[in-house]
């Protein structure tokens, strides 16, 4: 996909900017989706590597994980200028490689962080209503929004609730892993 994606010319940021597609472990049972990338993602090729990163690499470690435990995605996979909000279009052309690494990745719990990602599953939620709670998308899929980790640096009385919130993740992966393994047999 790498590859594939470093070919691409579907979304007109790709004219100035460089591609980042998601990283993380294959096997991962969660994935990450933030909005896109910033500058030092477009430098690094890299999701989630600047400020923001380091605040969600934080958050992973408060409730035990680390970025080798998870999947880490975008919604748009490249820089808009200035760090402007993707556009409608922008997310919609982006939208079939996030669909593809969620069909490989086979995740059990998708957490959108902010709203560009929760518009996608739940276009009609507003992410400060829906932050911290889990919804069934499927038989298979959890979705549990949480706010975006930049927000946080702009507005600080956000920072305990997306602690919060990753307590929360918590408490479901355990709950997840409790409960039985159905079969159809
Ligand atoms: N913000 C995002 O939404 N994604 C990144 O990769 C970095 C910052």
């Amino acid at each position: 996909m790498q590859e594939q994606l470093k070919e691409w010319k579907g979304c007109k940021l790709a004219k100035n900017a460089n591609p980042v597609l998601g990283e993380g472990n294959p096997e991962a049972e969660i994935i990450f989706i933030g909005e896109a990338p910033g500058a030092k993602e477009d430098e690094l090729g890299r999701p989630f590597v600047g400020t923001a990163g380091k605040f969600l690499d934080e958050l992973l470690t408060s409730i035990d994980l680390k970025r080798s435990d998870v999947y880490i995605s975008n919604v748009v996979k490249y820089r808009p200028p200035d760090n402007r909000d993707p556009t409608d279009e922008e997310k919609a052309q982006c939208m079939p490689w996030l669909m593809m690494e969620i069909a490989l990745i086979k995740p059990k719990v998708i957490v959108p962080l902010g709203r560009h990602a929760l518009g996608h599953f739940f276009p009609k939620m507003s992410i400060s209503d829906a932050h911290g709670n889990a919804q069934k998308l499927t038989d298979e899929i959890t979705i549990l929004p949480i706010y975006h980790p930049a927000a946080a640096l702009h507005n600080g009385g956000l920072r305990q609730s997306l602690y919060d919130d990753f307590s929360a993740l918590k408490k479901h992966l355990k709950e997840r892993s409790a409960q039985p393994v159905t079969s159809n047999q």
